[in-house]
C-alpha cells in the first residue's frame, strides 16, 4: 500500500513515524505548504519524492492511499480530490471545518469505493477497546446517561496561530479536543443519532492572552476569535442523553485529562486515560472496580494505521468510518449554532436518507 502524507507539521510527522511501523505501508513522499519542512520530514524518513504542493502528490500514479494533516479548513478541499483521484483516505480529526464540509466529504466518498477513516486514535487506546467491548456486551444493562469532558487549564495552543483563529480552525478546543472525547462516548453508547443539542461557549482566557500552554507556535500578532470553554447537552432520538464539556483554559481542579462517564440501568463505567472503574450495586450497597491500563502491546497510533491499510486490503469499513466522522461535525456544529442562538437547536440527519 503505497501512501504518502499531507503536512510535515507535528500530526503529518506523527502518521510518517507510525506507517513506517507498519508491514504493508510503503511511505512514498511527503508535502507541505511550506516545502522547506517537507524537506526535512522526507530527509528524516528517507523519502525519495518530496512533491511540491499536496495537489501534485494528491494526482501523482504513484501512490494508492493519503493522509490528511493539515489545518482543519483544508480538510475538505483535499479529501475532495484524493477521493476524485481514486485514493483512499486518512483524514485527521476533525472530518472537516464544519458540519456541511464534512457533508460534502461524506457525499463524495458515498459515490465511490475507497476507504475514507478519520484518525480518532483514541479508539484504539486498550482501555477504549476494554470499555467498548464491556458497553457492547450488554453488561451495562440500557446506558441511558453518559458524561464525557477535556478539561484543559492552560493550554491554549499557539496562541494565534491557525489553532486559535476560527477561519482555519473552525473553533477553539471543542473542535481541537472535544471532538475526541464526543467521538469516543457516541462510539461507547453504540452511535446513537443525535437530536436536539443544547450549547454554550466562552472566551474568557483566549481575548487576554491568558491560559496559554506550550504546544504549537504563538504568533502574537495573530488573532483569537474561538472559545476557549464549551459545555453542551446533547439529546438522542432513542432519548438518551450525552453530556459534554472541554476546556482549553479554565480556573477548575481538573487533571487536564479526558473522561467518559458511562451510565447504564446495570452498571457504570468511567474511562480515563490510565485507568477505568466499574460501578454497580450489590447487597444494597454501591461498589467499584479498578481496572488499570495495561500497557498497550503497540502504540495505540501504529494500530490505528495498520486498522487503515487493513480496511484497504480487505474492503473492509474502518471502525471510525465516515459516517462517524460526519455525526461528530454535525453535533459540534449544531453546539456552536446553539451557543449563538441562545437556545436549542435540533441537528438535522434528513439528507442522508434522501439520497
Ligand atoms: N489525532 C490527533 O491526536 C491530532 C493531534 C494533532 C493535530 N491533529 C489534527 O491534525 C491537523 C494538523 O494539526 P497539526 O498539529 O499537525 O498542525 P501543525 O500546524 O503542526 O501542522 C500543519 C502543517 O500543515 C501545513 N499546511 C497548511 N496548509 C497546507 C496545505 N494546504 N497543503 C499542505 N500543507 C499544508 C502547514 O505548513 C503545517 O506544516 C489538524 O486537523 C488537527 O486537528 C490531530
Amino acid at each position: 500500500m503505497r501512501i504518502g502524507v499531507i503536512g510535515a507539521g507535528f500530526i503529518g510527522r506523527t502518521h510518517l513515524a507510525m506507517f513506517s511501523q507498519v508491514e504493508q505501508a510503503e511511505l512514498v513522499g511527503v508535502s507541505d505548504a511550506l516545502p522547506a519542512l517537507a524537506e526535512q520530514a522526507a530527509q528524516q524518513f528517507g523519502l525519495k519524492p518530496v512533491f511540491r504542493s499536496a495537489e501534485e502528490l494528491i494526482d501523482s500514479s504513484e501512490l494508492d492511499a493519503v493522509v490528511i494533516g493539515v489545518p482543519n479548513a483544508f480538510h475538505r478541499p483535499l479529501a475532495l480530490r484524493a477521493l476524485e483521484r481514486g485514493k483512499h483516505v486518512l483524514l485527521e480529526k476533525p472530518m472537516a471545518i464544519d458540519g456541511s464540509a464534512a457533508a460534502e466529504i461524506y457525499r463524495a466518498w458515498r459515490s465511490t469505493d475507497r476507504i475514507l477513516m478519520i484518525a480518532h486514535q483514541m479508539r484504539w487506546e486498550p482501555l477504549s477497546q476494554q470499555a467498548k467491548s464491556l458497553a457492547a456486551s450488554g453488561e451495562l444493562g440500557r446506558v441511558y446517561n453518559a458524561k464525557a469532558g477535556m478539561m484543559r487549564r492552560k493550554s491554549i495552543p499557539g496562541w494565534g496561530s491557525w489553532f486559535t483563529r476560527k477561519s482555519e480552525a473552525g473553533g477553539g478546543p471543542l473542535i481541537d479536543i472535544g471532538v475526541h472525547v464526543l467521538d469516543l462516548a457516541l462510539w461507547l453508547m453504540g452511535n446513537p443519532r443525535p437530536e436536539r443539542v443544547f450549547g454554550s461557549t466562552f472566551a474568557e482566557f483566549g481575548p487576554h492572552k491568558k491560559g496559554t500552554g506550550s504546544w504549537g507556535t504563538p504568533q502574537w500578532d495573530g488573532r483569537f476569535d474561538v472559545e476557549d470553554l464549551a459545555t453542551a447537552l446533547i439529546k438522542f432520538d432513542d432519548g438518551r442523553t450525552l453530556s459534554l464539556e472541554v476546556s482549553w483554559a479554565v480556573n477548575t481542579d481538573s487533571d487536564n485529562g479526558h473522561y467518559v462517564h458511562l451510565m447504564g440501568s446495570e452498571g457504570g463505567l468511567s474511562l480515563y486515560p490510565k485507568r477505568m472503574v466499574l460501578t454497580g450495586q450489590k447487597f444494597d450497597r454501591p461498589f467499584a472496580i479498578e481496572v488499570p491500563a495495561p500497557e498497550p502491546l503497540e502504540n495505540p497510533r501504529v494500530l490505528l494505521s495498520r486498522h487503515f491499510v487493513d480496511c484497504i486490503l480487505s474492503g473492509t469499513q474502518p471502525i471510525s468510518d465516515p459516517l462517524s466522522g460526519l455525526t461528530n461535525s454535525m453535533v459540534l456544529d449544531a453546539i456552536y449554532r446553539s451557543a449563538a442562538e441562545g437556545d436549542a437547536v435540533t441537528v438535522d440527519f434528513s439528507f442522508l436518507d434522501s439520497r
